[in-house]
Parts: structure tokens; sequence; C-alpha cells
């Protein structure tokens, strides 16, 4: 058997990782494409170096852009590719304009496409990868969701068929790395910071650094929270954050986006996160550090149960307010059993159109 996968973004890096190194144990042949949609070395190549993926069989090269230049860019360059591997599976990952580029190229080819991270919904329409979750799912063959709730809401949707709940390929590397994490890693050393006593920001959605008044707002909430902030600046922010003087006299310490293993190194040893990513929420709920979502809504409802995640929107008040209140209890394990990599490997095999003869 044969599945092509299709990565661009650096959360799919990270999930590739555990599925790739699975595919290879069991004898699957992965041929991997990545679209390029995120390109400098600190996004992209130290994420298969530190995670070992595998070289991609093809780089795009898209880059950036706006919406439809950068996905329709993404269409024309995967259909040749799509069309000389003719796979038993394009598999795609999560919610980026990569992966609707991928579910769509592959289904109007025919090919068979395989959704991870299927059924997870914001019920906001304004996000665009909202609009891509939405999209892949109605186009897969076989939708991976991490658990009994997404799997009812595609069913709410009327997509019942060759639905299988595996759990997170994200949350269980986050699982797995936690234990080897020291008590005082050495990147704390880097930003001059104690175990328990600095937060970590990361800020990248579109509706928060789009508008610099909502920027604005986000950084008063963090200037507001009575601690270091270490802040990794994803490429979409840099400009924003130059222009309100992030980082400067204030508690916030800037810096360039952080390898993975550094990221969940500060992460597991922080006092709090504050951020408007959807892998960051999880990997916080793993490392047990309560989250701060700089959203008014999550696709990962289960990280709100007990006060692990707080919504707070952009209101620095609300920011703060909820910096203070954080006295989490008890946690369930909502993402599955550590297997998903195995689960889905598996659900490839038995549902597979080609090979299943
Ligand atoms: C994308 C995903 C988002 C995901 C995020 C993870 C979509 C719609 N959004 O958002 O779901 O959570 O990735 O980081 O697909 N840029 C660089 N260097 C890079 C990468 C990007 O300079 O290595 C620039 C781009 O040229 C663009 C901007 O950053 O101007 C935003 O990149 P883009 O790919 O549009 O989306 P992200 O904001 O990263």
């Amino acid at each position: 058997m044969r599945v092509l996968s299709v990565v661009g973004a650096r959360p799919q890096f990270v999930k590739a990782a555990l599925l790739s190194a699975e595919l290879e144990r069991r004898g699957i042949e992965e041929v991997l494409v990545h679209t390029g949609q995120h390109y400098d070395a600190n996004m992209s190549d130290v994420f298969f170096a530190q995670l070992r993926i595998p070289e991609p069989a093809h780089n795009l090269g898209v880059g950036g852009g706006g919406h439809g230049a950068q996905t329709g860019e993404m269409l024309r360059r995967l259909e040749p590719v799509l069309e000389a591997e003719r796979p038993d599976w394009v598999l795609v990952y999560g919610d980026t304009n990569s992966t609707l580029a991928g579910a769509l190229a592959a289904s109007k080819l025919h090919l068979p496409v395989a959704h991870v991270e299927a059924g997870l919904r914001s019920f906001d329409r304004t996000m665009p990868e909202e609009i891509n979750r939405i999209v892949a799912d109605h186009v897969a063959d076989l939708l991976l969701v991490p658990n009994a709730a997404a799997a009812k809401q595609l069913a709410r949707e009327g997509v019942t068929e060759g639905v299988r709940v595996v759990g997170d390929l994200m949350v269980d590397l986050a699982m797995r790395v936690s234990a080897q994490i020291p008590a005082h890693p050495a990147v704390l050393d880097r930003f001059e910071v104690q175990p328990k006593e600095y937060a970590v920001a990361t800020i990248h959605r579109a509706s928060n650094t789009d508008d610099p008044r909502t920027f604005g707002r986000l950084l008063e909430g963090l200037r507001g929270v009575g601690m270091p902030v270490v802040f990794p600046v994803h490429p979409r922010t840099r400009a924003i954050g130059q222009e309100f003087g992030a980082g400067n006299g204030d508690n916030i310490i800037v810096c360039e986006p952080l390898p993975y293993m550094e990221m969940m190194a500060l992460l597991a040893r922080s006092s709090a996160l504050f951020t408007d990513s959807g892998g960051l929420q999880k990997e916080a709920f793993v490392m047990r550090v309560p989250c701060v979502t700089l959203r008014e809504q999550t696709e990962w409802l289960e990280t709100l149960e007990d006060g692990w995640n707080v919504l707070a929107g952009s209101d620095p008040e609300k920011i703060v307010r909820a910096s203070k209140r954080i006295t989490p209890m008890h946690q369930g394990t909502p993402y599955g059993d550590g297997h998903a990599a195995a689960k889905i490997a598996q659900a490839l095999l038995e549902r597979a159109p080609a090979y299943a003869a």
C-alpha cells in the first residue's frame, strides 16, 4: 500500500512525525509531499530534523500569499504529483490551506482521502481553518477523529461512513516528550527565567494579527499578567509585534519561533500559556499547564473542562483575570490512549479500496 501524505504547515510536521514512523515500521510506503506553505528554516527544516521526519519526496515551494492564490497554487502543483504517484490514499492533517488543497486535489482525481483530526468545529466560519475543516471532512473517505464527540459532530452533518475514533497524534507525541523534559531545561537559561515563574505566549491567528487594535489589546493583556512572558513570534506576527514595541522595556521576552523540543520544554516548566494556537492548547493540557486561549471559541472543548483552559478573546481585563484564577483540578484523557498512529495505520490498511483484495 502507498500513502501520499500532504504536509505544509508547522503543526502538520508535528502530527506527521509519529505516523510516518509507524507506516515505515509496518512496511507501508509513504510519499511525503511538502506544499511549502511554511518555508522558513525555523518553521519547517528544524521540525523535520528534530522529529526525524523523512525528506519529502516532493516540495512544491508554494510559499505565502492570499488564501485564493496560496490554495490555488497548491492545487495546480499538487495535481500532476497525485496523477504521477496514484497512491492508495491521500492523507491530509488538520485544518490549514495545505489540508484543503490536498483533500480537494485528491477528491477531484477520485483518489481516496483520509483526514486526520476530522470532526472538529469551532462554529466560527470567519476562521479560514473552519472552512478548511468542513470541506476536508465532506470530501474525505476515511475520517480519523480524536474522540466520540468529533464523531458525533460528523453524524450531525450527515457524515457517518468511514469514521474511526483514533485519538490524537499531537497529544501522543507531547505525552512521550513530556516524560523526558528535565526539571530545569536549558532553554530556560536562554531567557533567564525560573521554572513556574514565567508564562509563554503565541499569537498568529489572522483575526488577532490583521487588526492592529485587536493585537494592541492582546499585548496590553500580556503586559498586565505580572510575570515574564516568553513570546516566540510567528512570521505572520513579526511586523505588527515590532510596530507595537513588544519586548521593549516591558515584561515580554520576544524571540524567533522555537524548535519543537525547546518549545515543549519551555511550555512544560511555565506557569501559564497564552495562545491562539489550536495545537498548543492541547499540548498545554498534556503538560498540565493552565491555558488562556486568546480566541472567543475553541474546537478543543475538552480542554475547557475543570479549568485547564479559559477563553479570554482579546479583552485585556479578561486575559489578566484568567491568568490569576487558574486552579485546575482533575484531568481526564479525552484524546485517546496514546496509540493514534497504530490505529490510523490499521484503519488505512483495512479501508484501502485498492488494497483490500
Ligand atoms: C497556518 C494555518 C493555521 C495553523 C498555522 C500554524 C491556514 C489557513 N492557517 O497559519 O491553521 O495553525 O499555519 O503555524 O492554513 N510565513 C513566513 N515564513 C514561514 C511561514 C509563513 O514568512 O515559514 C508568512 C507567510 O508568507 C504569510 C504569513 O507568514 O505571509 C502567514 O502564513 P500562512 O501560511 O498564511 O498561515 P499561518 O498564519 O502560518
